[in-house]
């Protein structure tokens, strides 16, 4: 039925790279091409009859925005048919198997083909193991293993529909938690992921080795001084926090801390007296929000400087990272798949 199967994979540990192969082994005598989705587009065709299938992490109930700029660059869908499969943080607690949320994750990229032309054909998520190993300790192999194969079934299943011309749907209600959700996913987009980047650093165990800066899908990494500085652009993929090959990537409680207590009201109405309050909370609706949003970026950046500067003492450093809940946190890479596959 199809002429060629044309897979895209966004990943910050390689859960969504084995979801987008798992669909493409259940494809037998069609063409197939796999493709990362990075910040510098792949060169790719898309011919007749091609169907496209599309695999990327939930972050804040909701699709990255890399995946989103994605969908705007390829060309007019003209009825192509295509399969959005996000995975989502799948967990195992005592032998139980916790499903992860992807609220608007599927649907709002299947939207945004449809509006662009394209014929969605499925939407499901895809349990796999969560990778984001800077609030939790990555999962155990057995758990890893447990989650993964469920993960394959599903996928294969769905493959098997697609291929044989049915459409599978998914998801309805997550996809209702996910729009009353919405307000969150929103706030995570515009600001909680611009904080999450500067809460990482490198401790005094990097040795400057350059693979997070190297293996960055969003090329938000700028080695200064001979250590990483995480920019403004960074997706929280995770992939530099669990590739470093000396574990010196943490994220301090000190610095959660210290980035919530500026972000909140305390500070401005600390420095200013009542104007700060009146201005932060006094004017209406879209002005409020812009002064609170000005705000936030101002002390962000502000944070992030004197962070920047006071992490260079290495007491410091050693101070945070010893400090830090991270340190003790194993974490999590997709087993069988090497660097080289995900990050070229
Ligand atoms: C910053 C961040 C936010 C996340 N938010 C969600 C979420 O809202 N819902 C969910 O089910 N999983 C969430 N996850 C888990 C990932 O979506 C999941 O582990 C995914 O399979 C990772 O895929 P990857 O290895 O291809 O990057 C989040 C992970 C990170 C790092
Ligand atoms: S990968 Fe780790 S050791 Fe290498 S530069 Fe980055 S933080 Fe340092
Ligand atoms: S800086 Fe790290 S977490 Fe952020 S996009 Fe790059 S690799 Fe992913």
């Amino acid at each position: 039925m199809y002429t060629k199967i044309i897979a895209f994979f966004m990943t910050g540990t390689g859960n969504s790279y084995k979801v987008a192969n798992w669909f493409l082994a259940s494809v037998d005598k069609v063409k197939t091409e796999l493709y990362q989705v990075r910040e510098k587009p792949a060169d790719f065709r898309i011919g007749e009859n091609n169907l496209l299938v599309f695999s990327y992490p939930t972050h804040g109930f909701t699709a990255p925005w890399l995946m989103m700029k994605h969908i705007f660059r390829l060309p007019k869908g003209n009825g192509t048919h295509v399969v959005l499969l996000p995975t989502r943080a799948g967990t195992r607690i005592l032998g139980l198997s916790l499903p992860g949320m992807e609220g608007t994750a599927g649907y709002l990229i299947a939207l945004l083909l449809l509006l662009r032309g394209y014929k969605v054909k499925g939407v499901a998520a895809v349990d796999m193991p969560s990778n984001w190993t800077a609030v939790h300790w990555g999962l155990t192999d057995e758990n890893v293993r447990v989650i993964s194969a469920k993960g394959e079934a599903k996928v294969t299943r769905i493959a098997n529909t697609v291929l044989s011309g049915h459409s599978f749907y998914s998801g309805f209600i997550p996809l209702i938690l996910g729009i009353l959700l919405a307000r969150i996913s929103f706030m995570y987009l515009i600001i909680a992921q611009l904080v999450l980047s500067k809460l990482f650093f490198a401790s005094n165990t990097c040795n400057g080795c350059r693979l997070c800066q190297k293996i960055c899908p969003k090329q938000s990494i700028k080695m200064l001084g001979n250590k990483p500085h995480w920019t403004y652009s960074c997706d929280s993929c995770m992939a530099c926090m669990n590739y470093c090959p000396q574990k010196a990537i943490q994220v301090s409680p000190l610095t959660v801390f210290l980035f919530s207590y500026v972000l909140s009201f305390p500070v401005t109405t600390w420095i200013t007296g009542k104007i700060g309050y009146v201005l932060m909370t006094n004017p209406p609706g879209i002005i409020q929000f812009a002064v609170q949003y000005l705000y936030t970026l101002i002390s962000v950046a502000l944070v992030c400087w004197i962070l920047h500067h006071v992490l260079r003492i290495k007491p410091v450093a050693a101070l945070l990272a010893g400090l830090s809940h991270t340190k003790y946190f194993r974490r999590y890479k997709a087993p069988g798949v090497s660097l080289n596959d995900i990050h070229k």
